[in-house]
């Protein structure tokens, strides 16, 4: 049984799993209060994170119904995110692994992102392809066993990642913050084909670039103004980042013979990207794995899923001088 902290970014969560199942979650955002900056400030999410941790674990104990003795395990996200934010939840973790006498583990945030899906669809497969789309991070990786081998990294954004250019995408349409479900909304009553943006493909290397398409939708919008349905570039952008990132990973699986791919991290919410990856799989034979909404953006459950890997695995517990290490690889 393993608890698991995550506050890398806006979201404060915490989650208790066991035995690959979710027993009880709770999530507090600080969102709201970054939405008039434009984007995320990281001493107000700090400081969101101190408020809200404690209850937070409070509740999804409460929810998962386990009490601290009943844990074997504390898990924190140590790693990539913005510091501070990611020194209150360190903290937290460490007082409670004092507290409880329970052995603390460091959890690379991008893996919970990927063991997330475990959570929904039972282990993982023994080799996958995984597509990470989220805020920071557009990254496709080649996967063996999660606790013990190598990440084999395959491909990377060169520029903005996927989820940032939903948000500056979002702010160029006048939609606000957090951008990427505000454009997931308005492209519902879009067309996908009104408008023919950019696809960068780079070759056939499994890298990514999207501020070449970012700084057509802004031309666009400039030469158009206010003729420009918005509804309608929404659609058209959104479909030219599902086209690039659901043909990479298809590709990226065929070039590595692997039969599963798993889409995970807040961009795999977006309801374009999980219809074409459905349908591009299927044409393709491949098993797409992909999370409901609320374990692709970030969670506690996610890390506790890593955590509950790396006990099982028999993972030396890192201890009380886990430190954060906010660029981590
Ligand atoms: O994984 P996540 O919650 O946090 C990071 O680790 O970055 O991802 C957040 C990103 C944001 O850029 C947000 O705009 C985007 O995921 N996002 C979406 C959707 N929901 C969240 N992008 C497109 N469509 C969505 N429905
Ligand atoms: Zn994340």
């Amino acid at each position: 049984m393993v608890l698991g902290i995550e506050s890398s970014c806006d979201e404060t969560g915490a989650g208790v799993v066991s035995g690959g199942r979710l027993l009880g979650a709770a999530l507090s955002s600080s969102m709201d209060e970054h939405a008039r900056f434009g984007g995320v400030v990281p001493e107000i999410a700090a400081r969101a994170h101190l408020h809200a941790l404690a209850p937070c674990v409070r509740t999804a104990m409460a929810e998962a119904d386990v009490r601290p003795s009943d844990l074997d395990a504390i898990a924190v996200t140590s790693g990539p995110g913005l510091s501070t934010a990611l020194q209150t939840g360190v903290a937290a973790a460490k007082a409670y692994a004092l507290a409880w006498n329970l052995p603390l583990y460091g959890v690379h945030h991008l893996a919970g992102h990927v063991a997330a899906d475990t959570l929904e669809h039972g282990p993982p497969p023994g080799r996958s392809v995984a597509l990470i789309v989220s805020g920071g991070h557009t990254s496709l990786l080649l996967l063996g066993d999660l606790a013990r081998d190598p990440i084999v990294h395959l491909g990377d954004t060169r520029d903005d990642a996927a989820g940032e250019a939903f948000d500056k995408v979002a702010r160029i349409l006048g939609l606000g913050y957090p951008g990427g479900p505000a454009v997931d909304r308005a492209a519902r009553e879009g067309s996908a084909t009104a408008v023919r943006f950019p696809r960068a493909m780079l070759g056939a290397g499994f890298d990514f670039s999207f501020s070449g398409l970012k700084t057509a939708v802004a031309r666009h919008v400039e030469a158009e103004g206010t003729r420009a349905p918005l509804a309608d570039v929404a659609a058209s952008f959104q479909e030219a980042v599902a086209d690039v990132l659901t043909a990479k990973a298809v590709a990226a699986c065929r070039a590595h013979g692997v039969d599963t791919l798993t889409i995970v991290g807040g961009v795999a919410a977006n309801r374009r990207l999980r219809e074409l990856a459905a349908s591009r799989c299927a044409a393709a034979g491949l098993v797409l794995r992909v999370p409901p909404p609320r374990l692709c953006t970030d969670n506690g459950a996610m890390i506790a899923a890593v955590g509950e890997l790396l006990v099982d695995a028999g993972a030396p517990p890192a201890g009380l001088t886990l430190a954060t290490d906010p660029s981590a690889p």
